[in-house]
């Protein structure tokens, strides 16, 4: 492959704190490396309608503290079709972008390594999604934030609950992981956590909940929104009906996880990832995702990092076991 000239970049999926610090670091990257770049607006769906930036050194001033991304995120329908992303490779060429990079989860790494396919266009991917479902790299970019997010509202529904001798069930995000379930409820000291990628009863959770009930007022359980007993609403109600006892509460913490100011981890993650993923498309590297493995950045091509199942550590859940007694 030649040199890349023109550097296309994108984010795509659901946003993700840090994606910002990696579009700035894209960016300047590509200008320090004498590369034009040009930002895609609304992701594949910006691609396949040609709509995109060109972007200089302070067009991505003061964004490294911001959450979401000033490229905007969507899903595409259109990139699905093989009509759409030959519309999309149209738009690329007219601009004379000759590579790209994407940022973002599987879905966006699924839609990039068929691109790259088809079109022969060169493709680096970043790992940009709160859920760090992608294997190839230890934390994805906005995991961290997302985490420390939902430990600071765990801990205050902790201060109602002992105060009104509550069992809460707190949901938070990950339909298919339980990556922020299980760094959150272990942060928090909660009483149980469910994961989609453990079988957990709601027998068990019970056993737990009546033996923590001896000597403690009050519980949480954190609750993964894609556990396959149900969400946090659902268990609880499963709960209740076993044991009416329980002053029962939930709290769904939703969207407000993928907000807000990146932490420093997030920050410098996607710091150094958006600098080397320039680099390594002047290396001739494409075709998969970079990311930080035991410090050290790493490529893994986009098939292994999309089919290989990343799960919370099942010593976490000792752990958590252990010290919630
Ligand atoms: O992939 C990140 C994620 O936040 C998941 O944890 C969550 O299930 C999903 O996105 C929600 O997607 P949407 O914003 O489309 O409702």
């Amino acid at each position: 492959m030649n040199r890349p000239a023109h550097v296309g970049v994108l984010t795509s999926g659901g946003d993700a704190p840090g994606m910002n610090a990696a579009i700035r670091a894209v960016v300047r990257s590509a200008l320090y490396n004498d590369l034009r770049i040009t930002g895609i607006i609304e992701g594949f769906d910006g691609m396949v309608n040609g709509r995109s930036m060109p972007l200089g050194s302070r067009d991505v001033s003061n964004i490294i503290q911001r959450g979401g991304t000033i490229l905007r995120s969507a899903r595409s329908a259109a990139f699905r079709t093989p009509e759409g992303r030959m519309r999309a490779m149209a738009h690329l060429q007219e601009q004379g972008i000759d590579a790209l990079v994407v940022i973002g989860g599987d879905g966006t790494f699924a839609g990039a390594k068929v691109f790259e396919q088809e079109h022969g266009m060169p493709v680096i991917g970043l790992p940009g999604t709160i859920d760090n479902d992608l294997s190839g790299t230890d934390m994805t970019i906005g995991f961290d934030t997302a985490t420390n997010t939902a430990v600071e509202a765990i801990d205050k529904i902790r201060d109602t609950a002992s105060s009104h001798d509550r069992l809460f069930f707190v949901e938070v995000m990950g339909r298919d992981t339980g990556f922020i379930a299980m760094s959150a409820a272990l942060a928090a000291g909660a009483e149980y956590v469910m994961l989609p990628e453990e079988r957990q009863t709601i027998d068990e959770l019970v056993r737990v909940l009546e033996e923590g009930s001896r000597t403690k007022s009050s519980s949480i359980v954190v609750v993964a929104e894609g556990d396959e007993e149900g969400g946090a609403l659902t268990v609880a109600r499963k709960v209740k009906e076993r044991f009416d006892h329980y002053d029962i509460r939930v709290t769904v913490l939703g969207h407000l996880q993928r907000g807000g100011a990146p932490t420093v981890t997030d920050r410098v993650l996607a710091s150094r990832l958006g600098v080397a993923a320039v680099e390594q498309l002047l290396n001739g590297v494409h075709g998969g995702m970079l990311g930080l493995v035991n410090d050290q950045v790493t490529f893994t091509p986009f098939d292994i990092a999309i089919n290989t199942r990343k799960t919370p550590q099942h010593d976490l859940l000792r752990v958590q076991a252990i010290l919630s007694i």
